[in-house]
């Protein structure tokens, strides 16, 4: 069993250090394969089950609305309550939360030499979220549960459509101008190589 999860755990690290990396430029969109999917997807259902409580008492539960900034519930009920209004749940810093993000993310970080770091987001069926931004780091968005579009607009203005269905990743660079859609309950996973945290 032990060596099962290792071979999972070396698996999505060299997924993630080939995917966050430079030289995976030319891929954008794939799909992990059913064993490790398995692992994931029952390790976040997992970490959904965390209480609203808990999360606003960690300070790692935030809302996301189509304009910035995040807003940081500071009690069960203001989660709710935002939680019902429609916006997107961000779980950040996943890595610090459990030992199987943390070996990953960490290992990960150590050969890319940057920062990597692991958020979850939650959406209702036609949940609110952010509009057409760029993130400041290089993103792997991984689906784990429910059907998300994300929409990449070109410097021409062209938007090109990418249905996440559960399993498929899709990688979002600092240029990639992009938003996300969810016509159903879905849960992702986004990792996050964060060039401005060189590690030396
Ligand atoms: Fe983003």
């Amino acid at each position: 069993m032990d060596s099962e999860i290792n071979n999972i755990k070396m698996e999505f690290y060299s997924l993630l250090s080939k995917l966050l990396s430079s030289e995976a430029e030319e891929e954008r969109f794939g799909k992990v394969q059913s064993v490790l999917f398995e692992y994931l997807h029952s390790f976040t259902l997992n970490m959904t089950k965390i209480s609203f409580k808990e999360m606003v008492d960690l300070k790692a539960l935030c809302f996301c609305f189509p304009k910035p900034p995040l807003i940081y519930p500071k009690t069960q009920e203001e989660a709710v309550e935002l939680w019902q209004s429609g916006a997107t749940i961000s779980i950040q810093a996943l890595e610090k939360r459990s030992y199987f993000f943390n070996e990953v993310c960490k290992k990960v970080a150590e050969n890319l030499v940057y920062e990597v770091t692991c958020s979850m987001y939650i959406s209702k069926p036609d949940g609110i979220s952010f509009s057409y931004h760029v993130d400041e780091w290089e993103g792997l968005a991984l689906q784990v549960v429910g059907e998300k579009v994300f929409k990449i607009k070109d410097d021409n203005g062209n938007i090109a459509d990418y249905i996440l269905k559960p399993s498929n990743w899709l990688r979002i660079s600092p240029e990639d101008v992009h938003l996300a859609e969810t016509n159903e309950y879905s849960v992702h996973l986004n990792f996050a190589l964060h060039r401005k945290f060189k590690l030396s």
